[in-house]
């Protein structure tokens, strides 16, 4: 009996080792990766990276292995990059080695490498730089990009208006207004907020950026190799993204109904205009593919993260009514109470742009940052990083540096701000990313959340049904994004 024993605990240790070898051999590429905790068989370093909590579990191993280590999340090494010397180093010295971007399993199979958030290669520098142009010509010799924006923060005001102080949750309120700037873009019209297809639309999105956050879909990229094979809340988010493509889809075929290539109306003609030029290029990246997703990265991407970051800048200054009490101050003194805001105002309004930079710090709204990969085989800080390794530039270690944030867990817009009250710059304000990837619509997002913001507090006052104190900023959902918590609040006209 105990022979027995004895030769089941010696197969088993035999099972485990050959696994461990199995698994090791799949994953490690070569190559001599930073240290980190050690991993067990395939389920990597689950006991140190909670799936609840990524990014906080990896500000710890930050704290105990420095600022580049390694953990296995699953059976997948990923190099972890914290702290803005070393996220600078990576990402802009070495830029072009960092440039890949990394698989997210939970939209993979949604995406497959096509549209310009997700692809790699030339395929990426083409249509990043074909979005770039658009997105920066777009309006010239029509209406400008700012008015766009002025337009529909003017259409908000209305809206707010109309809850007459009563007690009223902001998010999709918000979000129809930010989504129809991106959409005028690259739709070419604005939608009507009663809209039901734009109202389920914008409700797809919040659900998607919700379940791409959840601890789920942090499972799901860790073990989609085995996961994919059952039934899930994965397959959710996958259908999510699925009836978002089958709008764009579907959009991108009006247009091409009612073409005109010498009056391109948006995103969509202008690429309309480019797959005509190349059609007899085989090995084009101007194809209908790339046309859908990218258009769907627009959209997404220029809805969520702006709203979402709106939403949690009016929850502070619902949180630190002093705070917005200088805002409106400045407001009133350089705009005055008629005239709408405009992009030419933020230079002379230091303290409001030191409010939303310090808002956007806090929000930290992608604190992972969107996972990428080198391009080629990378010596690194005296290590070795093969062709193809994931690499998680940790934005939110960057914004929560105490090097470059006095009060990191505090809001405090002082950060931005030197001894004279005149706007600071600060290096470490990272949350658009840095380097080849830097976000496409930093400059559209930056405009947006100052002319939203600044028109929002010239006509209400905002508050809180909680006292102040009371009002709790943790995200409702953190994991590849930090989703902010909803509440009800009251927005009372002037
Ligand atoms: C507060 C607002 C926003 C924040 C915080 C934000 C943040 C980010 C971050 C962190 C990335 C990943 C960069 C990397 O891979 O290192 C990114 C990429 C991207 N963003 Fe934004 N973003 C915002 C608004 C927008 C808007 C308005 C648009 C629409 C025009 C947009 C379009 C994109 C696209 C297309 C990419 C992928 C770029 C690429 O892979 O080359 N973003 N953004």
């Amino acid at each position: 009996m105990e022979l027995r024993g004895v030769f089941t605990i010696f197969w088993a240790l035999c099972l485990s080792c050959l696994i461990i070898l199995v698994a090791w051999k799949k994953t490690n590429k070569g190559g001599k990766l930073p240290p980190g905790p050690t991993p067990i068989p395939f389920l990597g370093n689950l006991l140190q990276v909670r799936i609840h909590g990524t990014f906080q579990s990896l500000m710890k191993l930050h704290k105990k292995y420095g600022s580049v280590f390694t953990v296995y999340l699953g059976p997948r090494p990923v190099v972890v990059l914290c702290g803005f010397e070393t996220l600078k180093e990576a990402l802009v010295d070495q830029g072009d080695d960092f440039s890949g971007r990394g698989e997210i399993a939970s939209i993979e199979r949604n995406f497959q490498g096509y549209g310009v958030a997700m692809a790699n290669g030339e395929r990426w520098k083409i249509l990043r730089r074909f979005s770039l142009t658009i997105l920066r010509d777009f309006g010239m010799g029509k209406r400008s990009v700012e008015e766009r924006i002025q337009e529909e923060a003017g259409f908000l005001v209305e809206e707010l208006r109309k809850t007459k102080g009563a007690p009223v949750e902001l998010t999709f309120i918000l979000s129809r207004s930010v989504s129809n700037v991106i959409s005028s873009i690259v739709f070419g019209n604005r939608f009507d907020y009663e809209d039901k297809e734009f109202q389920h639309l914008l409700w797809m999105i919040n659900q998607s950026f919700i379940e791409m956050s959840n601890p789920w879909a942090q499972a799901y990229d860790m073990y989609s190799g085995i996961m994919q094979y059952f039934p899930g809340r994965h397959n959710y988010l996958y259908n999510l993204i699925e009836d978002l493509k089958d709008f764009v889809a579907h959009r991108v075929k009006i247009n091409e109904a009612s073409f005109d290539p010498q009056n391109p109306r948006d995103f969509i003609d202008y690429f309309l205009i480019k797959m005509h030029q190349e059609k007899n290029n085989p090995h084009t990246e101007f194809n209908l593919k790339n046309l859908v997703l990218t258009t769907l990265n627009l959209f997404f991407a220029g809805t969520e993260t702006v709203s979402s970051t709106l939403r949690y800048g009016i929850l502070l200054l619902t949180k630190y009514p002093e705070v917005q009490a200088k805002v409106y101050e400045e407001i009133n003194h350089v705009i005055g109470p008629h005239r709408i805001p405009g992009a030419n105002d933020r230079p002379k309004m230091p303290y409001t742009d030191a409010v939303i930079h310090e808002t956007q710090r806090m929000t930290n709204i992608v604190p992972m940052g969107v996972p990428h990969i080198v391009t080629r085989d990378t010596h690194f800080r005296g290590y070795f990083l093969p062709k193809g390794t994931d690499v998680y530039p940790l934005l939110g270690s960057v914004l929560q540096e105490p090097k470059y944030f006095r009060y990191p867990d505090t809001f405090y817009p002082q950060h931005f701000l030197d001894e004279q009250g005149r706007f600071k710059k600060n290096e470490a304000f990272v949350p658009f990313s840095y380097g080849k990837r830097l976000c496409l619509g930093e400059s559209l997002a930056r405009m947006e959340l100052f002319i939203y913001f600044t028109s929002i507090i010239q006509n209400f006052s905002l508050h809180s049904l909680v006292p102040p104190d009371d009002v709790d900023i943790s995200p409702q959902v953190s994991g590849f994004g930090n989703i902010p918590p909803t509440y009800q609040l009251r927005v009372v006209a002037r």
